[in-house]
């Protein structure tokens, strides 16, 4: 057992011990490191000043992977067996880094705060196209900036000379974090610290994580411990002072936990899988999740964030969920029993109300793949498209015999306490013809179905609204093209 967190920070090895591991991430590097490129704007992972890389170890591979995250909503327990790469260690030597160097060329900063953030996403992008040049591409076009920088904010400058700064940097003339950084010696410490669990108990917080599922559940019982993920909701909410957890039990040590696989049909995300990690893997098994986790909150958010938390959390406007209810998915708890599954439609039970004992634990989720003569339909209503809350969702999973509806799953997130199956409108679709009437005449059940509630969001008749010609929505993404149609 150790009692501190090992991380590398720009290089150099660091172990954290006692109050310290319980601080935020942006403030551990501000106030006992003094690194202060890295700001603190909003800190609720909305603004991107905040960001910093962190290089994970890969299974079986001798270098990390570096992604972006915001240091603002994470905190330094989470980081063991990272390295830590803040603006600071981004230059090389005395001279800043080819992308720092753009900005400046490009006029892409005015007063500056946001630069850092910016600049650290910007690296993210290139050090992975530089490195591993999938594309064999000597610089990034635009598309690729623009959606690597949806978790950035700037207020001053504009965002076209800052996207004109990331089209500048030619990829050959950086030195890849991989190549730079990742010594033998590090990628070992890292790997061998893996293996030790961990305890720190300063002041009135505690901190343990463990080796196994097991332990961690033997220790929430014990202790009525709150489970961290990636601390993407946890952040926020103890930053705003909604919460303030002290026992805290981190799966990060768990090998099971970071397991995603696909067998017999059915994938298998653990508790650690992070949402960017499922949305690369779901490109190849349910590619229309895939698209709706791209447009689910920001790179930074996606790199940590993962869809057991998303579940958990229990928000009724939880991106994923209505996926996982269309999609029949399962809940799997472990606790000091063992196993036991839970069908997601049947696992909230209330506002915030989960089908889960104190003493369990998600240890994950299972994903039937979808039949391919089903068509699988989600929706996300924001007021933008790229890092925003939904107003509402819905999924659809639907299978046309002879132009007949034969099966039809719906859930609609937004409209109450929790998602919702809608009985009523899949029992009217049932064996209807699959035409335009049908889809209108459902909307009027769907809208029966529901009570939303206005919100800062939206209001409840906005609400109805939505949930009526969203069933329109679906039948013009499904009915064939006129072309199609008549056989062109
Ligand atoms: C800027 C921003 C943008 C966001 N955008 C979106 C968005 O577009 N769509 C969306 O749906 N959400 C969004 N979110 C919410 C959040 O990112 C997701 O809900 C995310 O999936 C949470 O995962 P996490 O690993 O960070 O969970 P955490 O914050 O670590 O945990 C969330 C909850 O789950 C519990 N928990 C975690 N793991 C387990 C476990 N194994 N067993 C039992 N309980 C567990 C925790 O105790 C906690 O109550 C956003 C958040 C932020 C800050
Ligand atoms: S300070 Fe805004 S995302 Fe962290
Ligand atoms: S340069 Fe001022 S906020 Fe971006």
């Amino acid at each position: 057992m150790r009692d501190y967190i090992l991380f590398y920070l720009n290089g150099k090895r660091y172990e954290v011990r006692g109050e310290q591991a319980f601080m935020s991430l942006a403030d551990f590097l501000r106030y006992e490191r003094g690194l202060t490129g890295t700001k603190i704007v909003c800190a609720e992972g909305d603004c991107g000043a905040c960001s910093v890389l962190r290089g994970e170890v890969l299974p079986e591979q001798d270098e990390l992977r570096y992604s972006t995250i915001n240091a603002c909503i994470t905190f330094v327990h989470l980081m063991d067996g990272t390295h830590v790469v803040t603006v600071e260690g981004l230059q090389d030597e005395q001279a800043l880094s080819p992308i720092q160097q753009a900005m400046v060329e490009n006029y892409g900063a005015q007063c500056g705060f946001c630069t850092p953030g910016f600049v650290c996403a910007m690296t993210d992008l290139v050090n992975h196209n530089a490195y591993q040049n999938p594309k064999g591409q000597t610089h990034l076009d635009e598309k690729q900036i623009r959606n690597g920088l949806t978790g950035n904010l700037c207020r001053c400058t504009g965002y076209t000379p800052i996207i004109e700064a990331g089209k500048a940097v030619n990829l050959a003339q950086f030195t890849p974090l991989q190549k730079r950084y990742n010594s033998p010696e590090m990628m070992a410490e890292l790997r061998r610290h893996r293996s030790v669990p961990i305890r720190i108990q300063a002041g009135n917080k505690d901190f343990y994580a463990p080796l196994s599922y097991a332990e961690a559940v033997t220790f929430k019982q014990a202790q009525n411990a709150q489970i961290f993920a990636s601390a993407t909701d946890l952040g926020v909410q103890i930053n705003k002072e909604r919460s303030n957890p002290t026992v805290i039990c981190s799966l990060n040590l768990v090998p099971e936990a970071h397991a995603l696989s696909e067998s017999g049909g059915v994938i298998s995300v653990g508790a650690r899988v992070t949402l960017n990690e499922l949305e690369h893997f779901m490109r190849g098994h349910i590619p229309e999740f895939a698209r709706l986790l791209k447009i689910f909150a920001s790179p930074q958010i996606k790199n940590k964030g993962t869809l057991v938390g998303n579940v958990a959390n229990a928000s009724p406007i939880a991106d994923t969920l209505p996926f996982l209810f269309v999609a029949d998915a399962e809940v799997e708890l472990t606790g000091p029993n063992g196993k036991r599954r839970v069908n997601i439609n049947r696992f909230y039970t209330g506002y915030k109300q989960l089908d889960m004992r104190p003493e369990e634990l998600i240890s994950r989720i299972l994903i039937p793949i979808p039949d391919p003569a089903d068509s699988l339909r989600l929706f996300k209503v924001s007021n933008r498209k790229d890092l925003d809350i939904s107003t509402f969702t819905a999924g659809f999973r639907l299978r046309l015999e002879n132009d007949l509806i034969s099966q039809i799953a719906i859930a609609y997130g937004g409209v109450a306490a929790t998602v919702l199956r809608l009985p009523k409108t899949e029992a009217f679709l049932q064996g209807k013809p699959f035409n335009l009437e049908t889809f209108q005449a459902a909307g009027a059940i769907a809208r029966s179905e529901i009570s939303p509630i206005s919100d800062v969001r939206a209001s409840a008749a906005y609400r109805l609204k939505l949930a009526e010609n969203i069933l329109l929505k679906l039948y013009h993404a499904l009915a064939p093209s006129p072309a199609e149609a008549v056989g062109v």
